[in-house]
């Protein structure tokens, strides 16, 4: 009980060290939002606690350029957030037929991203960045005809592990040992620039 006494006291707050603690704390945020070259920009809340325990995520949009991708940890899975192009989106009409699953049937993603572009708002991407096949990063590789990927290469993703090839909505192509698309985790948007992962509160737009 003596213990509890002592837990009681009120230790006197030594206030430099308090705001050191708290600028070391958010300079470890910013570096741990940084995770990729590829032209990348992140903007990110909320604290490192928050993204610990699971919480909803909020990503500036306006932050991300067309054709840019930028990589986050929610749930401690690495996200990806991608803002396509034009072109970008047009490239996923080309190749149905060297997909494994062109339609998502048996992939996972919520009933709001089952539809081509497999995503609530076509320009911008929200992907769980593991492979379905044994759980590496696939890495970006977004310019189109690529031949080092494979030909008539679209642009999309390439997992180095061992090969599985997913295009710019996820989907993985025929011939990957991975057997279903990349998964997308729920989401919502706040306007046109708030991009909040894990909650999924809008109503689906464009589900075929
Ligand atoms: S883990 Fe990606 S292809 Fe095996």
């Amino acid at each position: 009980m003596s213990d509890h006494a002592a837990d009681d006291t009120v230790p006197e707050v030594d206030e430099s060290r308090r705001k050191f603690l708290i600028a070391a704390t958010a300079g470890t945020g910013a570096v741990g939002a940084v995770l990729t070259a590829v032209p990348f920009v992140a903007s990110w809340k909320p604290s490192e606690s928050a993204r610990a325990a699971g919480l909803p995520s909020e990503v500036d949009l306006s932050k991300i350029e067309p054709g840019q991708m930028a990589t986050f940890f929610w749930r401690k899975q690495q996200i990806y957030v991608v803002k396509r192009t034009p072109e970008m989106l047009a490239s996923l009409a080309s190749h149905d037929g060297e997909l494994k699953d062109a339609k998502s049937e048996e992939s996972d993603q919520p009933a709001y991203a089952r539809n081509e572009s497999r995503a609530l708002r076509p320009d911008v991407l929200v992907l769980i960045g593991t492979c379905t096949h044994l759980g590496c990063l696939p890495k970006p590789r977004f310019m189109p005809g690529d031949a080092s990927v494979m030909a008539n290469w679209p642009g999309g993703f390439f997992c180095p592990c061992h090969g599985s090839k997913f295009d710019l909505a996820g989907r993985v192509f025929q011939g990957s040992p991975a057997s279903v698309n990349l998964k997308i985790p729920p989401y919502s948007f706040e306007g046109d620039n708030k991009l909040v992962i894990g909650v999924d509160t809008q109503p689906a737009k464009g589900v075929a």
